[in-house]
């Protein structure tokens, strides 16, 4: 979501006229895109902000603004630790930056003309409410050409006790479905060819809307854009995750096989304490009526390990829970303090050295499925939208099947774009290599 506001920043400052420099020494405006989801990513940011102190005092001119959930939950008050920020904007307040842009051009050109201007006069922040902010319709700069993100929903109403979301980026709000729409016809007509749909929770979009469309009317409506030929879609809250949508998904083909549902911890104490609003049992259910209706979906999943008041007993049940679910792939995070979150209250808080072991367990448990699962896929035949050169051997070419297994092989840029037939000739932990192979072939696979 963060990279995808990014995208829309670069989008507002194309508008203006302005272009991405590679070299921060010769930026003239330098934005700061934060995450607060944990705080690690926050001590990431301070520091990178820190850096930036130098940079401005040798130029007084360069702006420097800070963007997303830090600056949401922050404020004003991070002009005073770091007097050199000029502009603080929420993840609800982009729209914002054109203006800033503006004024601040006009800023500028008087402070060329007084040198003595104070910096405290430019300061601006924009962290207020921004109750229109899913009806606007902001450009975006888009890194790929094949793939795009798509905000259909900002916000979330959840309030898992760990979390600070809700705090940042506000109240669900759903996108109306034509702007969507209109979204996709546009990306199509550019050539990209899969969406993945963005929302905290998807499943459930327009709740708050008047037209009476659920998520799966949604995933329906965007299946008739012609062009785009695989939709994808983040994050679902198992809570919400209907039938509805698990038949939609085998009923059409462009929706890709794939599923980022996040558990969090496998024992029913510490989701009641994490307020998920779900048993282990529930999940279960819901991932077995996936795994019935689209026998080769792939499940992934969010893990959080040393929730307050997660015993080793606890623990267990989370690695249970991932030998019994066998998951395609998984994010696993130690549990992180938040401001303003209900868990920071909750008594029996895990030491670091604990959190530390049980990460370690989890990532190593899943390495081993992850890679017995690649391992699997070695001999099939499979399709893959190819998204541009590897990344990790300039000589290959990489895409992804429809369930987001990253597939390399010896190709040519004129394949990006493309839907190619590849045989799996070798797993390894994180990709697999093959080879190009017949279309006839292709079995198993969607569009
Ligand atoms: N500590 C650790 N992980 C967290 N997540 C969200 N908040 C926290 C926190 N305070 C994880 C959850 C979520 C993912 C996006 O980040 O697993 O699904
Ligand atoms: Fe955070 Fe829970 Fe909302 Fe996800 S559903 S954004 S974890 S509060």
């Amino acid at each position: 979501m963060n990279v995808h506001d990014s995208e829309k920043m670069s989008g507002i400052f194309s508008e203006s006229g302005c272009s991405q420099s590679d070299d921060i020494n010769n930026a003239d405006v330098i934005v700061l895109n934060t995450c607060s989801i944990r705080d690690k990513a926050e001590q990431k940011f301070y520091s990178k902000l820190g850096r930036l102190r130098k940079i401005k005092e040798k130029r007084p001119e360069l702006k420097v603004a800070v963007a997303g959930c830090i600056a949401q939950q922050k404020g004003d008050t991070l002009f005073k630790n770091f007097p050199y920020v000029d502009f603080v904007f929420g993840p609800n307040n982009i729209d914002n930056l054109q203006s800033w842009i503006e004024s601040s051009d006009v800023e500028r050109r008087t402070l060329d003309d007084k040198k003595n201007k104070t910096l405290d006069a430019r300061r601006s922040t924009a962290i207020q409410d921004n109750p229109d902010y899913h009806n606007k319709l902001l450009p975006v700069k888009r890194e790929g050409q094949v793939r795009a993100w798509v905000s259909i929903m900002y916000g979330c109403d959840n309030f898992c006790a760990y979390c600070v979301v809700p705090y940042t980026r506000g109240r669900e709000r759903s996108r109306p479905i034509r702007d969507i729409r209109h979204e996709l016809i546009g990306l199509a007509s550019e050539g990209f060819k899969e969406v993945t749909l963005l929302g905290q929770n998807v499943n459930s979009y327009g709740k708050k809307l008047n037209d009476n469309i659920d998520f799966p009317d949604l995933l329906k409506e965007l299946h008739e854009v012609d062009g785009i030929t695989r939709i994808r879609f983040v994050t679902s809250h198992p809570k919400d995750l209907s039938d509805k949508l698990i038949q939609t998904m085998k009923d059409f083909p462009k929706l890709c096989n794939h599923i980022h549902l996040p558990l969090q911890a496998g024992s029913d104490k510490v989701l009641s304490l994490m307020n998920r609003r779900y048993t282990y049992g529930d999940y279960k259910e819901k991932v077995n009526m996936l795994k019935q209706a689209i026998p080769d979906i792939a499940i992934t999943s969010d893990i959080i390990v040393g929730f307050p008041g997660e015993d080793d007993g606890d623990f267990k049940m989370t690695l249970n829970a991932l030998k019994e679910i066998q998951y395609d792939g998984l994010f696993a995070f130690k549990y992180s303090k938040r401001p303003d979150t209900k868990a920071l209250d909750l008594p029996d808080h895990i030491s670091e050295d604990i959190k530390s072991v049980r990460l370690d367990k989890v990532l190593k448990l899943q390495e081993e499925i992850t890679f017995d699962k690649n391992i699997k896929l070695e001999g099939e035949i499979l399709e893959v939208l190819v998204e541009g050169v590897s990344e990790s051997d300039k000589s290959r070419m990489t895409g992804r099947t429809g369930n987001n297994k990253i597939v390399n092989f010896n190709g040519t840029e004129e394949d990006i774009g493309n839907l190619v037939t590849i045989k799996i000739l070798k797993a390894m932990q994180h990709s697999l290599f093959g080879e190009r192979v017949q279309e006839s072939r292709v079995h198993g696979f969607q569009v």
